[in-house]
């Protein structure tokens, strides 16, 4: 990959096959393979679920068994371990620990995302929430001004703003629960657009998994030309880079955008989040479905003390707050405002 040339270089529409896709990457892809490996049995089956459900919150009732097994069976054979016991206990010794368990982890989340997934966030973020929190922070910007709706998510052609110096303080967003970047990588480039009409108006990216093959992928920034079917061409053409070896059919964002997301492994289980700083956004989407419902009141209260007051919380479309106490105010479907 090229990550100097980046003015330069352009990307090529999208055309190939993406054999690492996280829909496919958990699951059943070699009926012949998974024979070789024994079945877990339903004592197993207890023991796995419970670390899944207590260390990572993920609800894993019996009605998942053979999706747990089928995940695991695959770390076994990486292993060369042959039965579900030996693999438990390999992989909570001490060794184990250190060599196996991020791995474990890996296979039993599930990383599923896409560029521009739910696009009506982006759009509201670009027209509605980022000209409402850049006005706050950049106090030499007219509140009054109008962004063009030439296109959606956020691709306008002409700048609406010619304030001087405005005062910039950086907006912060956290994509929690980022699986391998698209959704941090298309924050930056709306965010990136929003930029160039608002001068001094800066932002950065928190992009935190608990899974480390995914904060791996999202990293390095390198995607396959199908997985980025849904950026629209002109951001295609002005954050990708095309891979030179032409054979690859990949492509890797920019390093400027690259700079912009800091991904870091998070656990959001964990009592205390290491985030220091407090967020203006939070996309925080369809990671809460995996959670059963006092873990998602407890999570979602513990991302709350990171989120601004006057903030904005983006969930994903299929989930509800309903009966969860939770500081949180609905504005559109699914997206909210911190409340006291
Ligand atoms: C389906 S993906 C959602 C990705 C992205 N937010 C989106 O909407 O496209 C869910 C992500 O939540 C992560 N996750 C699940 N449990 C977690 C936990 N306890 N702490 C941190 N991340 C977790 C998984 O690893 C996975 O990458």
């Amino acid at each position: 990959m090229d990550n100097r040339s980046d003015k330069t270089c352009d990307t090529v529409p999208a055309t190939c096959s993406d054999s690492d896709h996280p829909d496919t990457a958990g699951g059943l892809s070699d009926p012949v393979k998974t024979l070789e490996v024994p079945s877990m049995s339903d004592k197993m089956f207890s023991r796995f679920s419970d670390f899944v459900q207590k260390e990572l919150g993920i609800k894993m009732p019996e009605a998942k068994k053979i999706m747990l097994q089928a995940r695991l069976q695959k770390r076994l054979r990486k292993t060369g371990i042959t039965t579900f016991e030996d693999y438990y206990n390999y992989v909570f010794s001490p060794r184990g620990r250190e060599a196996e368990l991020a791995s474990m982890i890996d296979a039993v989340t599930t990383n599923k995302t896409d560029f521009f997934r739910e696009p009506q966030h982006f759009d509201y973020l670009f027209y509605t929430v980022l000209p409402e929190l850049a006005s706050r922070n950049m106090k030499a910007v007219p509140h009054s001004q109008e962004l063009s709706r030439s296109q959606g998510h956020g691709v306008s052609s002409s700048p609406s703003n010619t304030a001087s110096e405005p005062r910039s303080v950086p907006l912060k967003i956290w994509s929690a629960g980022c699986a391998s970047g698209e959704e941090a990588y298309t924050l930056a480039m709306v965010m990136s657009e929003f930029a160039s009409r608002y001068p001094g108006f800066s932002f950065s990216i928190l992009a935190t998994d608990i899974s480390t093959s995914a904060l791996k992928k999202g990293t390095a920034g390198i995607y396959s030309h199908e997985r980025i079917e849904p950026i629209p061409m002109p951001l295609r053409k002005k954050y990708l880079l095309r891979s030179k070896d032409q054979s690859k059919e990949l492509v890797r964002m920019i390093p400027e955008l690259r700079a912009s997301v800091r991904f870091q492994r998070l656990n959001l289980m964990d009592k205390l989040f290491p985030i220091r700083n407090t967020m203006d956004i939070i996309f925080f989407r369809n990671v809460l479905i995996y959670f059963d419902r006092p873990t998602q009141e407890s999570v979602l209260n513990r991302i709350c003390q990171h989120l601004d007051p006057e903030g904005y919380m983006f969930l994903g479309h299929s989930e509800t707050l309903s009966g969860l106490d939770v500081p949180l105010i609905p504005i559109i479907t699914a997206v909210y405002r911190k409340s006291f």
